[in-house]
Order: structure tokens, then C-alpha cells, then sequence
């Protein structure tokens, strides 16, 4: 472990108010140099609120593009190494922007947690397919919690019930989640190059979801690669998968939790109590006033 990591298991870093929105050092030290980022026409951005799903989806897109033509992919290049984290700036680790604009491969599969709004223009300007994944705000919230108190470069989580009160106040790296996911989905209204998906979707008939994907993206899988993909990205075979799993990541502690934790709808229920979800419900219906934008707790 480098010296660097080490430091960072020391001190979690704080959230800060960036544009109005928290964030931590590690996701705005580079801006200038993201926002200058030169996307290509033919780039895919994976968009996401943390924990809601970036993974999976990064690794159906990246089966489905590239395991016919690069067999040594799977066995050796780490999933955050072939779809990089733009934002991502962290010393002895690596930087997302770097890694993004070095990829070989076409299309590049982009990733970003940022709220729609600090995303780089020339995504827009170059009309760049995007994907964006949903998961229902309370196993989201439930995901996120594990990840704080496991990830040393994400801020410390704290208790479970002081957690809770900061996710529906929005005080979350990368924001609100109700702000993420109604903006990302007000920006589908206006730029067509859109497809909107639900983690619960994804779980319940992942096959389905993935011909959906295939035909917004315009291509057509066969049958085998298919199955091949279906089966490749399912809960337990990415769990096992080294190059999946991120168990070659130097920050995370998998002792306390591993990343690829649960993968269920409805977690949740194991943690809220009874007095939390009236509270959480409540609160849920004034912010999510949208009545196209549904989400199920359940499936
Ligand atoms: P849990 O913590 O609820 O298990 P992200 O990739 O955005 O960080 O999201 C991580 C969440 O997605 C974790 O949720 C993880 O287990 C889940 N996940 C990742 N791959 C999955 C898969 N193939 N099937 C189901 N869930 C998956």
C-alpha cells in the first residue's frame, strides 16, 4: 500500500458546498480540466447517483461492445480501468479524465456521478449517447451507507439514523439524490440521446433490459453473445469477478463491506425501521412532486 493511501485512511474527506451542490475534493480537484474535456461523437456516458447501479451497467455495456474483440480485456483490465470515473482525482490512485482521454477502444464508455448540470458541454455538443441509471431512493440510500463506511476516500459515514436525516437533507457527495434524479430526467425531456433505466428493472428481468439498451445504442447482439452477457453480469458472477468486483482497489475495506454487497431490491427494509419509513415516505412525496418519474421500493 502506498504511502498516500495509507494517509488517506487516516482522514476521510469533508463535504463542501461546490455550486451549490456537496461534493468532495477528490471529484472537483480537476475540474477546469474536465470541463474542457473533448468528448467524440461516438462516446457513451454512464451517468449515474453513486450506488445506483454504475457497475453493472458499465460492465453490460463493455460485454456487449467489446468481448467478442478483446479477450484479454476480461481477464486483466479492471472494470474502473476500462470505463473511467471522469471526475475521479486521487493521488497514487489515479485520474478519471486521464484514463478517459487515453482509452483505445471506440466507442470510449465514460463514467460520471455528477449531477447533470457539471457535466462537460461537449457531451451535448457532440450529441453523445447517454445512459442513465436509477435505483429507488431507499435501497440507494442503504448501498450508499455501506459504501461510506467501507470506501476511505468517501466521507465517514457516521450512524446509521444521523446517515438517514443527511440523505433525504441532500447532504450526500454528488448531491441530493431526488435533485440528481429528477434533473437527469428533466435533461431527457429536452436532449433526446437519452435512455433512462431503473436498477429494479434490471434485476427483475435483466435479458429485457438489455435488449432495450442494445436498441437505443443501435446494435444488434447475437444470441450468443448475448446469453454470454446475461450471464456474465449476474450478482453472483461479478461478485467472484476480480476485475469486477474492485477487490484491486487500494481504499476500499471489504472487511468492513464488500463492494459487491447485496445486489437485491428491497434491502431496505432491513434497515429502515417502521417510525423511518413514515418519515422517509412523507418526506418523499413532497419532494417528488413528478408524476412521470416513478420508482419501485419492490419488485
Ligand atoms: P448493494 O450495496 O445494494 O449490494 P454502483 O456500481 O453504482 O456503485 O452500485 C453498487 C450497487 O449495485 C451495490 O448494491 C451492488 O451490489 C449492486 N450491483 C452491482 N452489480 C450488480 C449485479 N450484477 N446485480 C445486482 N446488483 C449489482
Amino acid at each position: 500500500m502506498s504511502l498516500e493511501t495509507e494517509k488517506m485512511k487516516e482522514s476521510r474527506p469533508e463535504l463542501f458546498d461546490f455550486h451549490g451542490v456537496p461534493m468532495i475534493h477528490y471529484f472537483t480537484d480537476n475540474w477546469e480540466n474536465i470541463q474542457n474535456f473533448e468528448a467524440r461523437p461516438d462516446d457513451i456516458l454512464i451517468a449515474t447517483y453513486p450506488k445506483a447501479g454504475t457497475t453493472w451497467v458499465s460492465y453490460i455495456l463493455d460485454l456487449l461492445y467489446f468481448s467478442q474483440t478483446f479477450a484479454d480485456r476480461q481477464a486483466s483490465i479492471p472494470i474502473y480501468n476500462r470505463v473511467p470515473f471522469l471526475e475521479f482525482e486521487v493521488p497514487g490512485i489515479g485520474s478519471g479524465k486521464d484514463l478517459a482521454d487515453h482509452l483505445p477502444t471506440t466507442p470510449r464508455l465514460i463514467k460520471t456521478h455528477y449531477p447533470v448540470q457539471f457535466v462537460p458541454k461537449s457531451f451535448w455538443e457532440q450529441n453523445c449517447r447517454v445512459v442513465y441509471v436509477a435505483r429507488n431512493a431507499k435501497d440507494n440510500m442503504v448501498s450508499y451507507y455501506h459504501f461510506d463506511k467501507m470506501n476511505m476516500i468517501q466521507p465517514e459515514a457516521g450512524e446509521w439514523s444521523s446517515f438517514f436525516q443527511r440523505f433525504m437533507d441532500g447532504k450526500m457527495g454528488f448531491g441530493s439524490w431526488y435533485d440528481h434524479v429528477n434533473g437527469w430526467w428533466k435533461k431527457k425531456q429536452t436532449y433526446s440521446n437519452i435512455h433512462y433505466m431503473y436498477f429494479e428493472d434490471l434485476a427483475e428481468d435483466t435479458g429485457r433490459e438489455i435488449d432495450k439498451l442494445c436498441s437505443f445504442l443501435g446494435i444488434s447482439p447475437s444470441a450468443d453473445v448475448k446469453d454470454k452477457v446475461v450471464s456474465g453480469v449476474q450478482f453472483d458472477n461479478m461478485k467472484k469477478n476480480k476485475m469486477a468486483n474492485y477487490s484491486t482497489i487500494p481504499v476500499m475495506d471489504f472487511k468492513i463491506s464488500p463492494f459487491m454487497r447485496k445486489g437485491k431490491v428491497g434491502d431496505w427494509k432491513n434497515h429502515f425501521t417502521v417510525a423511518q419509513n413514515q418519515v422517509f415516505d412523507e418526506d418523499y412525496r413532497k419532494k417528488m412532486k413528478d408524476p412521470t418519474l416513478q420508482f419501485r421500493n419492490e419488485i
